[in-house]
């Protein structure tokens, strides 16, 4: 693993850099682990410089209304579901793309609420997830050493030593990407919902072959009459409450391009990263005398940690005492992602020793990134029936401990690809290849997003209704 920090020395004054307490780059003295250095640093520094400078993505006000959603999610009385690419990339950048992403989650999060009777919260792992951790430095390609792909954020896809080497003016590439994606989103949202929000228009033909194929039609027709009724009453009303819709999120990875985007904001304390209105902690990142860390503890957003292998439960207690050392309410999202042959083992033990430490945390499961198998021919890919199963043994064992399942975290698409195996289509490992396009992990297409939500559901109501 390459921890060559790559130093910036001159854009903060020197005193602050030389003093002790934090400040959006303080993590720059620490070890950081999954980013590689950028060996042209003046042009980081001038990209930095410039990302800084450039206005902010969100407002520190809808963080503020995140945090307080979150809350009610740690209390039991709403629900989160955070869901998107594994990497998003710059090419993907389009109308087409985003529009049906936002017509999967909305369709999901209809489900969910109509089935639960509960308030769902939209997060996207959407406008700015373009980094990604990885567990090689290199990989050889016809015979040529190279850095790995790390996201559109650090390098390019293409196979070649140049394109794989850090560049800074990705930041900015970055930056420009996920301000058009959101100002796209906010529109749809404002104006152009509509055609999305109906549910005639679900293509659910692929459902025939499920058991619960009777129960869906069911529920697409009495989600449908309840919308005609709100709309014939109160038209527009799905976004008089507040103007976001979908919340955005990414792994808090390459710390440059965070911590340029972290600022102060009049009247108000301490600092925001206004380029997501949640940022995660990866699984590879929790070093707590590292850089990731330095960096997550200073900023007012809500911020999820990712908690799977080794399920270092000490380290996790740290984490939360220095990430959320006042124990307010809505910070912390605690991401399990286990794998399905873990969940009953090692979960017990984490919901005891969290409640017992009085931290309140929301408990979301993320039932894809401890799922992932190469098939025979080496392609990457999840069972669905493991995916669910990871689901419904979370739900079991927080149900026996008396704890609440808030959320779900999955990676998924609007599209119809082929990357996961199962569900009521039946895709197998065979069918793989039609229609493959993940540059990182394996996504839910629309239709088995749509069956997961209803399953969610399923596994949410024998819970707690
Ligand atoms: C991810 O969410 O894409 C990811 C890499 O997850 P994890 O850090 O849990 O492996
Ligand atoms: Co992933």
């Amino acid at each position: 693993m390459s921890t060559a920090t790559p130093k910036i020395n001159q854009i903060e004054s020197q005193h602050i850099l030389e003093g002790e307490g934090w400040y959006p780059l303080s993590w720059n003295k620490k070890e950081i682990s999954q980013l590689p250095a950028y060996p042209d640093t003046e042009e980081l520094q001038r990209s930095f410089n410039e990302l800084k400078s450039l206005p902010p993505l969100i407002t520190s006000w809808e963080i503020e209304a995140l945090k307080e959603k979150l809350a009610d999610v740690a209390e039991g009385n709403a629900f989160l579901l955070q869901g998107g690419d594994c990497a998003e990339t710059f090419d993907a950048c389009t109308s087409v793309k985003l529009v049906n992403m936002l017509k999967v989650m909305l369709q999901m999060s209809f489900i969910l609420i109509h089935e639960m009777g509960t308030p769902v919260i939209r997060l996207g792992r959407i406008a700015g997830q373009y980094a990604k951790p990885r567990s090689q430095d290199f990989e050889v390609v016809d015979g040529v050493k190279m850095l790995n792909y790390r996201g559109d954020l650090i390098n390019s896809i293409e196979a070649s030593v140049d394109t794989r080497t850090p560049d800074p003016a990705r930041l900015l590439e970055a930056y420009e990407k996920a301000a058009l994606s959101l100002n796209f989103l906010r529109a749809l949202s404002d104006e152009g919902f509509a055609d999305l929000q109906h549910p005639e228009q679900w293509e659910l033909d692929f459902m025939q072959n499920n058991e619960y194929y009777k129960d869906y039609e069911q529920m697409v027709s009495s989600i449908n009459k309840a919308i005609k009724f709100m709309d014939t009453i109160t038209p527009n009303r799905i976004n008089t409450s507040h103007k976001v819709d979908l919340y955005t999120s990414h792994e808090a990875l390459n710390l440059f391009y965070d911590s340029a985007q972290t600022r102060r904001v009049p009247r108000k304390q301490g600092w925001f990263n206004l380029s997501a209105h949640l940022v995660w902690l990866g699984n590879r990142t929790q070093q707590i005398d590292g850089a990731h860390i330095e960096y997550l503890k200073g900023i007012q957003n809500p911020i999820g940690i990712k908690v799977g292998p080794p399920f270092d439960l000490e380290n996790l207690l740290r984490l939360l005492d220095t990430i959320n050392p006042n124990h307010e309410a809505g910070k912390i999202v605690l991401i399990t992602r286990m794998g399905h042959d873990n969940v009953k083992k090692h979960l017990p033990t984490f919901i005891r020793a969290i409640k017992q430490h009085g931290h309140p945390v929301v408990w979301s499961c993320d039932p894809m990134h401890g799922n992932t198998y190469a098939t025979g021919s080496n392609v990457k890919t999840r069972k669905f029936n493991d995916i669910l199963q990871e689901i419904r043994e979370t739900f079991e064992v927080h149900r026996s401990e008396a704890s609440y399942l808030g959320g779900v975290h999955l990676e998924l698409t609007g599209d119809n690809v082929t990357e996961c195996v199962g569900g009521a289509n039946g895709l197998n490992e065979d069918g793989l290849a039609s229609n493959y396009e993940t540059y990182c992990d394996p996504r839910l297409n629309y239709e088995q997003s749509l069956e997961m939500a209803f399953l969610v559901a399923k596994e949410w109501n024998k819970s707690y209704r």
